[in-house]
């Protein structure tokens, strides 16, 4: 029997939060999706306006799950997009938006569910985060760093919650073939040729992805041991051989590696 009833999914309107809500529901667990326009929510999940941009809009959804969703046992903190642009004409007002949508919003979710769960020694938060804090993109600098920090933040929480019976889970996909690209925030004057080399390898690395789906049953399988874990997922490069490449070699080589790689 799958470990938990009631769940809430950011970002369940497409890409990998639209196949953890679907996996989610197929299990018989009440899902609680987020969308900036709630009506974008696959059928059968509890719709939730949320723009993680915006901290009124965070209190509010908090507040509704408050009222409306006693039992939930599960957080997944999915939601996220990034600016692709060089970082020396990075526009600064997208600096705060990235902090906000995908470092302090999340963590803000943890600290409103991570106590309830600990209370009741039971529950589970799985943070996405990306293989980008490992092996950061150029053009994505903020969106590499709060990524990576959101994972430094979720495995912290992994040593908090031992031995409380909640699970937290460093969710670090490779790329996944979803709108994430296509939804990137690309600033205009953006297009010298390295930047457009870059963008290149991301849209092929897309190209030649894996699904969705492909993530939500890794996740699912790693839910069902109710574990603490750090959980990498992608394509077999991306998942298993990068990160033994980065364990192996030296700091210096891995960034020698995709300097080349992206030139
Ligand atoms: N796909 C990949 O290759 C990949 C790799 C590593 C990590 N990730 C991470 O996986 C997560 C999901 O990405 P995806 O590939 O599924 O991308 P996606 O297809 O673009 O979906 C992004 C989801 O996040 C929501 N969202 C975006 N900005 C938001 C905001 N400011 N406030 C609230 N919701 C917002 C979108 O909902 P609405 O537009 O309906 O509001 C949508 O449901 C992200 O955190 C991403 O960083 C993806």
């Amino acid at each position: 029997m799958f470990p938990y009833k009631e769940a809430l999914v950011t970002g369940a309107s497409r890409g990998l939060g639209k196949a953890f809500a679907n996996a989610l529901l197929a299990q018989g667990v009440t899902v609680w999706g987020t969308s900036r326009d709630g009506q974008r929510l696959p059928v059968g999940v509890q719709p939730l306006s949320l723009d993680l941009s915006s901290p009124e809009s965070l209190t509010a959804c908090i507040a509704q799950l408050r009222e409306n969703a006693p039992e939930i046992d599960l957080i997944i903190n999915n939601a996220g997009g990034g600016v692709f642009c060089p970082f020396s004409i990075f526009p600064a007002e997208s600096l705060d938006s990235q902090w906000q949508t995908l470092l302090a919003a999340p963590i803000s979710l943890c600290r409103e569910f991570y106590p309830l769960f600990a209370r009741r020694c039971h529950g589970a938060i799985v943070n996405v985060t990306s293989l980008a804090g490992t092996f950061p993109i150029p053009c994505m600098s903020a969106y590499s760093a709060a990524k990576a920090g959101l994972g430094a933040f979720t495995r912290t929480l992994m040593l908090e919650a031992a031995g409380t019976g909640v699970a937290v889970i460093d969710l670090q996909p490779g790329d996944y073939a979803t709108d994430f690209n296509a939804s990137l925030n690309q600033p205009e004057h953006n297009a010298s040729p390295w930047s457009k080399r870059v963008w290149q390898c991301c849209e092929e690395h897309v190209k030649n992805a894996p699904s969705a789906e492909h993530a939500a049953r890794k996740l699912l399988r790693a839910l069902q041991h109710q574990r603490s874990r750090v959980l990498i997922t992608g394509s077999f490069f991306q998942a298993t051989l990068g990160p033994l490449m980065a364990r192996l070699l030296p700091e210096w080589a891995v960034r020698w590696y995709l300097r080349q790689y992206y030139t």
